[in-house]
């Protein structure tokens, strides 16, 4: 009697546990909002360049990264408006070489799909906009928690209390933003489910995002 008991209770609790999910569900990103990230270039185009071309062209196409130095002799930085879109196209599928250019750019034919080729490409035309950038770093690690939409409805926020912000209606400044985004909630007196992104993202990469949550706001912006 007392297994049954137990077993009642359990079972109360799980149904009692998925009525809330449903409840919640309703109001958290839907499969359909999750796919439109999943397949937007501009998203994806941003994963291949900064798995594949961040390395010697710097995380904003700048020219400024890690093996920049070896390749001194090269202009590094990604402007994308001397040539038209098929000289780029040739240069990025077979080598700087196949366009009367320096070698060490090399072709990405063989390591690249024809998606992440026609991605990348898309993605290096907005690439000099710093909220495009941080779209892409939004997108790509804080939609779970905060939402598609940023505004604290990602898939995962019902299992947190306090909730993820509403970075749509945050009053607090970039200043603010950049400490607690760097440092995580715990730092800032705040809660430890909001995690310390210093270590895995770069600073630009941080700033980018900040100016990004920016362009979602539907307050007024707080005095900076
Ligand atoms: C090993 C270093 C290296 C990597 C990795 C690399 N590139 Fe390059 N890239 C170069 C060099 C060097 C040049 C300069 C060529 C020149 O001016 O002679 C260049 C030039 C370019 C240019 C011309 C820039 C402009 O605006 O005129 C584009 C576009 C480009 N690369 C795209 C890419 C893409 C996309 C990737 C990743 C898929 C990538 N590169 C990865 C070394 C690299
Ligand atoms: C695992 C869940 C989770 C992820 C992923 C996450 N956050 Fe958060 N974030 C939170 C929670 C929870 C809070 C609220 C903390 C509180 O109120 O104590 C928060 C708060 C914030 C705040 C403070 C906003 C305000 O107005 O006070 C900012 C800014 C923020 N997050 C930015 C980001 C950015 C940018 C990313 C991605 C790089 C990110 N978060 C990823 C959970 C998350």
């Amino acid at each position: 009697m007392k297994f049954l008991a137990l077993l009642a209770s359990v079972m109360v609790l799980v149904f009692s546990t998925s009525v809330i999910n449903i409840a919640h569900a309703k109001d958290t990103d839907s499969r359909k909002d999750i796919k439109a990230v999943k397949s937007d270039p501009l998203i994806r185009g941003a994963i291949v360049y900064k798995n594949y071309c961040a390395l010697c062209h710097g995380h904003k196409g700048d020219g400024k990264a890690r093996a920049t130095k070896l390749y001194g002799q090269g202009n590094l930085v990604i402007t994308m408006d001397n040539n038209p879109p098929e000289f780029y196209e040739k240069m990025i599928r077979y080598g700087g070489g196949s366009v009367g250019l320096s070698r060490y750019m090399p072709g990405w034919e063989d390591e690249l799909s024809e998606e992440q080729l026609a991605d990348v490409i898309e993605y290096l035309y907005v690439m000099s906009e710093p909220e495009a950038r941080g779209r892409a770093v939004f997108m790509t690690n804080c939609i779970l928690c905060h939402g598609v939409k940023g505004n604290g409805k990602g898939r995962a926020s019902v299992m947190y209390d306090p909730k993820p912000a509403d970075l749509t209606r945050s009053d607090k400044n970039d200043a603010y933003k950049k400490m607690i985004i760097t440092n995580g909630g715990a730092a800032m007196g705040r809660s430890g489910v909001m995690p310390v992104w210093g270590l895995q993202l770069k600073e630009d990469e941080i700033d980018d995002v900040i100016d990004y949550l920016r362009t979602i706001l539907v307050v007024p912006p707080p005095e900076q």
